[in-house]
């Protein structure tokens, strides 16, 4: 018989998306879940922290739009670095903009409330369209589990090439939009070779209380235009 000390919600709400629950482990780590799929959590955070640098490898990481807030490691890891002057960061589910700013999420408050970010609460599909082109330097984008492990099955049409096109033309030449996922996957390789000419992968590993996963960071430049 199993003693394992079941998770504590600590919030849920139910949106037009389904059920998100943020719940508290017998580990002590937050967990979000979407319509009971793992999301992320804050054990591990390593690939969160990653993708964040992939924009502050570049000499000039000044703007950066960062889709989505989550549980805010991303951003928090940019807004370290003091050449980062603004980040833009598109979250689809209001209560995930609460949770960061009413105190349920520690350290929540000081990633939304810094002056160089804005958490625009739209699909980042239109955030990104918003933009005009050759405006940012990097397009971060950690909304879903991947192409191959959607959460929102509406998620899909951000790993196609057009989207990675309409990305590319909002970044400055030499800007990067780098993808996470929790696969390798051919299909999304294969719309950012055609996007871009060329793409970069790199594979994390990564301890999941035990578990060994490896996650996938995929980044394109934006070269002539
Ligand atoms: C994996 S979490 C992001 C984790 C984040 N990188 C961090 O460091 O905490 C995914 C987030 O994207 C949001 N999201 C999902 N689909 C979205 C979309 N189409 N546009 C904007 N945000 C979206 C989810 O509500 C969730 O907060």
């Amino acid at each position: 018989m199993s003693t394992a000390t079941p998770p504590r919600t600590v919030a849920t709400v139910t949106s037009e998306r389904g059920e998100l629950v943020l719940q508290r482990r017998a580990d002590g780590a937050l967990e979000l879940r979407v319509n009971g799929v793992f999301v992320m959590d804050t054990a591990q955070t390593s690939t969160e922290r990653a993708l964040a640098h992939a924009a502050l490898d570049l000499e000039r990481p000044h703007r950066v739009l960062v889709g989505g807030l989550g549980l805010g490691f991303t951003t928090a890891e940019l807004l370290r670095d003091p050449r980062v002057r603004s980040v833009l960061v598109a979250e689809i589910e209001p209560a995930v903009l609460v949770w960061m700013t009413d105190g349920t999420v520690p350290g929540g408050v000081q990633v939304v409330s810094d002056d160089r970010v804005r958490v625009q609460l739209a699909d980042v599909r239109d955030v990104v369209a918003d933009q005009a082109p050759g405006s940012l330097d990097a397009i971060l984008l950690d909304v879903d589990n991947g192409p191959d492990f959607l959460v929102l099955d509406g998620n899909a049409g951000l790993y196609r090439e057009a989207f990675v096109r309409t990305c590319l033309v909002r970044l400055r030449p030499g800007g990067v939009v780098v993808i996470w996922s929790s696969t390798e996957s051919p299909d999304l390789e294969s719309a950012l070779a055609h996007a871009a000419g060329s793409y970069t992968k790199r594979c994390h590993q990564v301890d999941l209380a035990g578990r060994l996963e490896t996650y996938t960071l995929y980044s394109v430049t934006r070269s002539d235009l």
